[in-house]
């Protein structure tokens, strides 16, 4: 029989114990090599060398959650938390515009400060500021209704990671009151809304196991996103996490290259906490069928505030610096980084 890899590339319609034997995989150079091969020539197929730029701003570290894994939880008093002002994100926005980005993400914490209404308000002022301009919304679990009021105010496109599509392991990273079950259903609500939807998960977060990742990886078959945040578990020093150790570059490459060949024209992020575990994490995941990079719009004195995770990238620069350096580092590996919008294709 063929190798599990190449079985894979030739029908990627895996069942949860084939993933497990996939992902084991990970060890062997040759299969690597060629499962990364493979997404590069799916995303060329789809996205030339094109990647997509995303402008985040991340509006609020207020959260009413308390995600073990998460340095701006709730129960974490050593945050010290802000809100941006409407005029602080819209200046955000023009700042981003004339950057070139015609997407903004913005992303929060789940902070009762920003009712329905004054996201409402939010995401129509930037709408009609920004016709030609994707936004995307990254402000956890709310109910349809909600959504749907978001929707129709104009945001296209919403992220929200499910985490870990395993029951327990979903336990041993959240208290009692989160669930999976909200989490999925919620990812479904999106979806019927019309929404393009961004689903993922930390690699090596604590507890996790290979079984956990298959399941990861069924989960995002059947849920069909449009986009993938992957990236690895970081420890946060305020957490109780601190001193569990970080995952590895090396598997979520891995996935990386396995989620592009399982999606073949998914929007798929090589994401800050990549190239936070690694100098050039950025430019491998690009070069592991990544598509899309997503440099900080953030007023720089609250970068660094935003702490998910301890050691985060590009907190010191200012947009246009991140922009330019991401240019260049884009550029390096033989890609482009484009301003158009970048939907889903
Ligand atoms: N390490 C890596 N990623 C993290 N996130 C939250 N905390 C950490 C951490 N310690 C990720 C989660 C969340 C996204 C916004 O950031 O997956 O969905
Ligand atoms: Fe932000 Fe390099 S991408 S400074």
């Amino acid at each position: 029989m063929k190798p599990v890899y190449e079985r894979f590339i030739e029908n990627p319609d895996f069942t949860k114990s084939e993933f497990v034997e996939l992902i084991k995989c990970a060890e062997d150079p040759e299969a690597v090599r060629k499962l990364k091969e493979e997404a590069v020539r799916i995303r060329e197929i789809y996205y030339g060398k094109k990647v997509f730029t995303r402008g985040l701003i991340e509006y609020t570290n207020y959260c009413k959650n308390d995600c073990y894994y998460c340095g701006i939880r709730k129960s974490n008093t050593n945050a010290k938390r802000y809100r941006l002002t409407e005029d602080e994100i819209m200046a955000c926005c023009e700042n981003g515009y004339e950057l070139g980005f015609r997407t903004f993400v913005l992303q929060g914490g789940e902070d009762a400060y920003y009712t329905d209404d004054r996201m409402v308000e939010i995401i129509k002022k930037i709408k009609e500021a920004y016709p030609e301009c994707a936004l995307t919304l990254s402000i956890g679990e709310k109910s349809y209704e909600s959504y749907k009021k978001f929707r129709e105010a104009g945001a296209d496109r919403y992220l929200l990671r499910h985490e870990t599509a395993n029951e327990e392991h979903y336990r041993k990273l959240h208290p009692e009151k989160m669930s999976l079950a909200v989490r999925k259903n919620c990812l479904y609500d999106l979806k019927k809304l019309g929404y393009q939807v961004g689903a993922g998960m930390m690699v090596g977060s604590p507890y996790q196991t290979t079984e956990d990742l298959a399941e990861d990886l069924v989960f995002l078959k059947e849920l069909q996103p449009e986009m993938v945040g992957i990236g690895p578990f970081i420890p946060h020093h305020d957490t109780q996490f601190a001193k569990e150790p970080a995952g590895s570059v090396e598997m979520t490459l891995f996935l990386l290259a396995v989620i592009r060949i399982l999606l073949p024209k998914v929007l798929l992020p090589a994401t800050t906490a990549l190239g936070t575990m690694d100098p050039l994490g950025r430019e491998k995941g690009l070069q592991a069928g990544a598509n899309v990079v997503m440099p900080n719009l953030s007023p720089v004195k609250n970068r660094k505030q935003y702490e998910l995770y301890d050691n985060k990238i590009c907190t010191g620069e200012e947009a246009a610096e991140c922009r330019g350096c991401m240019g260049r580092r884009v550029a390096s590996v033989g890609y482009e980084l484009v301003t158009e919008r970048g939907d889903a294709v």
